[in-house]
């Protein structure tokens, strides 16, 4: 399949269409195969991407729109014969509206570019996540982007007042009404959320603001076990009710690991502990969140075996350091692999315990490093793996999914999404009667098929 370059020229001019070095030269990400088409078509807005659409429908061309490339399920692959979306043009903060607590915003703008916009306004984007410098807002709603605050602000789709999405066949979906009230038909714009770019293309985001937290306060915990970490839990949301921000954890291998990183300097805690948490409060200034943060922690004892609580703003970035720095996996192996796992939280112990003998029992001596955003119930797995570990990947994803699927309400999903990674084990999480309705939805809105095909599942049609 060649792509009708001259036709794409005409709609979107020289210089938005990217091929040979334009395209080599670019960093993939996370994604080895993300820029593989060799073509990038950059449309400026809706209109033009919805003739790039109906061009491509009428060709046969497959799209693969990609946004700051920091995702991890390969959701971004192309090959050649497709054409790749770039969102790089659509970065316009259209509106940051403090009354009614919103912000128009285009698909490319950057979260660390939104964050920055709402900071004089004291406002904040509910979602947070550790790619805040590349990922773009357009990825984070078609991906629906959870994140270390999601127990407190939820994920994307609860952050997305409105949307609009340009479909398969050029039209142009305009959902961008804020109203928060409004039971007119079907609420449209949440198919679209966490679709993976197979529905529509979202050119356009309303989103939720919140007003930014005044004070803050962080702590780090150290606790026996998992059973520890969950009275912690629950101990914590007792003690601050809406004012716990955040509950994340490490596992001791993994906090070992990224506080052994170059420059990290002194763990806040020694490396001995089986598990830590880390626990942030928020409430009407620092003196505030810290007052209510210590005095939960004193009663504490019982989970609790130490802790430290951030004296500044820099003794907290360090905490959270040791947990955003995920890349020290990724640097201190040739390979890795990286689970994106949910369960209930009274299942977190038992699936520990079970994923550590079967890891050990099968592939002994592989390490394994967990955190995760408890909270919610996920937990991030990694592996370090050798090149030749990682070629023979199925038997390890086998191993991890066959444990999730012990537990019967799991899903090898939390928040990363589906992408070509694991979509060989999205039946495990869903059942064959909701992938129906997946597959006719698909069918409905992009019968040709141009839409990331083959992500999130097969349609048969020109994939991977
Ligand atoms: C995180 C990514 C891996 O939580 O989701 O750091
Ligand atoms: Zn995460």
């Amino acid at each position: 399949m060649t792509i009708p370059l001259r036709d794409f020229r005409a709609i979107l001019g020289d210089a938005h269409i990217l091929t040979g070095d334009a395209v080599t030269g670019r960093d993939a990400g996370y994604c080895a195969e993300a820029l593989d088409a060799g073509v990038i078509l950059r449309p400026g807005d809706a209109r033009e991407l919805a003739d790039i659409c109906t061009l491509a429908r009428s060709r046969g061309i497959a799209l693969v729109p990609q946004g700051g490339l920091t995702g991890l399920v390969d959701g971004t692959a192309s090959h050649e014969g497709q054409a790749i979306l770039s969102f790089e043009r659509m970065t316009t903060i259209e509106r940051i509206d403090p009354v009614q607590g919103i912000a128009v915003v285009g698909a490319g703008v950057t979260l660390a570019a939104l964050q920055e916009a709402l900071e004089p306004h004291g406002l904040v984007c509910g979602v947070d996540i550790a790619a805040r410098g590349s990922c773009t807002i357009g990825g984070m709603v078609s991906t629906n982007a959870g994140g270390a605050r999601v127990l407190r602000y939820g994920m994307m789709r609860q952050n997305v007042a409105g949307l609009e999405v340009v479909l398969a066949d050029g039209t142009i979906l305009d959902m961008t009404s804020p109203l928060i009230k409004n039971n007119a038909g079907y609420d449209l714009k949440q198919m679209f959320i966490g679709s993976e770019g197979t529905l529509g293309l979202v050119t356009k985001i309303v989103l939720k603001l919140w007003p930014a937290p005044k004070g803050t306060a962080c702590a780090l915990v150290a606790c026996t076990g998992e059973e520890a970490l969950g009275a912690l839990f629950a101990h914590m949301r007792d003690g601050l009710g809406s004012g716990l921000s955040a509950f994340e954890a490490m596992w001791r291998d993994y906090y070992a690991l990224t506080t052994a990183r170059p420059g990290y300097g002194t763990p806040p805690l020694p490396t001995t502990h089986p598990v830590y948490a880390i626990v942030e409060a928020s409430a009407a200034d620092d003196e505030d969140a810290r007052e209510a943060l210590v005095a939960a922690l004193s009663t504490a004892e019982g989970p609790a075996t130490d802790a430290v609580v951030a004296r500044s703003e820099s003794e907290r970035r360090t905490i959270w350091r040791a947990r955003e720095d995920s890349d020290a996996v990724e640097q201190g192996y040739a390979a890795n692999l990286s689970y994106d796992i949910g369960l209930e939280l009274a299942d977190i112990g038992p699936f520990v315990a079970d994923i550590g003998a079967r890891l050990d029992a099968r592939f002994p001596g592989v390490p394994a490093y967990l955190f995760g955003h408890v909270g919610d119930g996920n937990l991030h797995v990694m592996l370090g793996l050798s090149d030749a570990q990682h070629a023979a990947r199925g038997g390890f994803d086998d191993l991890v999914y066959d444990t999730v699927a012990r537990y019967p309400h799991s899903t090898v999903s939390a928040e990363h999404g589906i992408g070509l990674e694991k979509r060989d084990y999205l039946d495990r999480s869903i059942t064959p009667e909701m992938l129906a309705v997946m597959r006719t939805l698909k069918g409905a809105l992009d019968p040709a098929t141009i839409l990331n095909p083959g992500k999130v599942f097969c349609t048969g049609r020109g994939e991977f």
